[in-house]
């Protein structure tokens, strides 16, 4: 075990996560991105910073779109615990959340200093991730149908029952025609494709794969989830244009490279929070009750492999500070 981690910070990782999505909550169907990211952002790092970890934000989320955002190289944490990188993603699914609809979550996945990869400025991935099964038997630079095939035999299921979701972007419109040709099934979603490969990892949620060009923050995070459930991922970064050709030149990135699990997070110290903001296909969503309110979440440790589902009732009084946008 690394000297830094010795003990399960995801729980505590989790506090944040549910922060966020309290923060975001007062948000969903205003219309307005800016202001949930801004709700979710500020909860996040308060939160973040009451846990002790010696924490720099290595993969944030904002500059894509010029949204509120914890800054990439921000300290976060006491100062005083473990050093880790850590990935965030206050509201993986802000467009589904200002226009209220289903599936958005908070994401929070930590590493051991120097263990994430950064896709740096390029911003999007082409992306494939597997259950346990399936381990070992992917390659994303073979056809689809051969991935396909393979996790079909893996699973031990006809490939008309394999069932791939991935995101409804016209640049993925002909991985969708090369899916259906295959004879597999898709589930598609607008946004939230860190749940998507967490679905496609665990067991009995109905999506066996991941396919599709998405943010490659959100690939980061995800290889993190994936590490804890067995799973398998690989990614290879997708420039849109030649300005994102040019900027991989100067900055070194290869953008032929598959990148494996292990390319993406190295080694085993690596933790995983998510919490369910609008109910959804993984989760539910944050549940203001009499009391309060109820958050759903996922926790995940990469070395031992543990999953835990928490339900948490928080009271009035903590989150009354969360539960008005203004
Ligand atoms: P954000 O809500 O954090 O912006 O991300 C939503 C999302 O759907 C991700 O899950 C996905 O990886 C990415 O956006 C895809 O990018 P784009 O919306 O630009 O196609």
């Amino acid at each position: 075990m690394s000297d830094a981690i010795e003990r399960n910070i995801s729980m505590e990782l989790a506090r944040a996560t549910e922060a966020a999505a309290l923060g975001a909550v007062p948000w969903t169907g205003r219309g307005d991105k800016n202001g949930a990211d801004g709700g979710a952002v500020d909860a996040m790092r308060a939160m973040l910073n009451t846990i002790d970890i010696d924490g720099v934000v290595v993969i944030g989320e904002g500059e894509k779109d010029e949204a509120p955002m914890l800054f990439n190289g921000e300290r976060v944490g006491s100062g005083a615990g473990p050093e880790v990188d850590i990935a965030v993603d206050p509201i993986d699914g802000t467009t589904l959340l200002s226009l209220g609809r289903a599936n958005a979550v908070s994401v929070i996945a930590a590493a051991a200093r120097g263990a994430m990869y950064n896709p740096r400025d390029i911003f999007y991935m082409e992306k494939i991730a597997v259950g346990p099964e399936a381990r070992g038997r992917i390659d994303l630079a073979a056809p689809v149908r051969w991935n396909l095939e393979q996790v079909a035999r893996a699973r031990g299921i006809p490939l008309t029952e394999v069932t791939v979701t991935l995101l409804d972007r016209p640049r993925n419109d002909a991985l969708v025609a090369e899916i259906r040709d295959a004879g597999a099934r898709i589930i598609s979603i607008t946004d939230g494709d860190v749940a998507g490969a967490v679905m496609a990892g665990m067991d009995g949620t109905g999506v066996d794969v991941l396919l599709g060009i998405g943010g490659s923050p959100e690939g980061v995070s995800a290889a993190c989830a994936m590490k804890a459930l067995d799973g398998d991922m690989q990614c290879r970064l997708w420039p849109r244009h030649d300005g994102d050709r040019a900027l991989a030149d100067e900055r070194g990135l290869d953008l032929d490279r598959v990148l494996t699990l292990d390319d993406l997070v190295a080694g085993d110290d690596c933790y995983f929070a998510l919490t369910g903001i609008t109910t959804g296909y993984l989760l539910r969503g944050v549940e203001v009750t009499r009391s309060g309110a109820r958050t759903h979440s996922l926790v995940m440790r990469g070395r031992t492999r543990t999953i835990r589902t928490i339900e948490a009732e928080h009271h009035t009084h903590k989150v009354e500070r969360y539960l008005s946008p203004e």
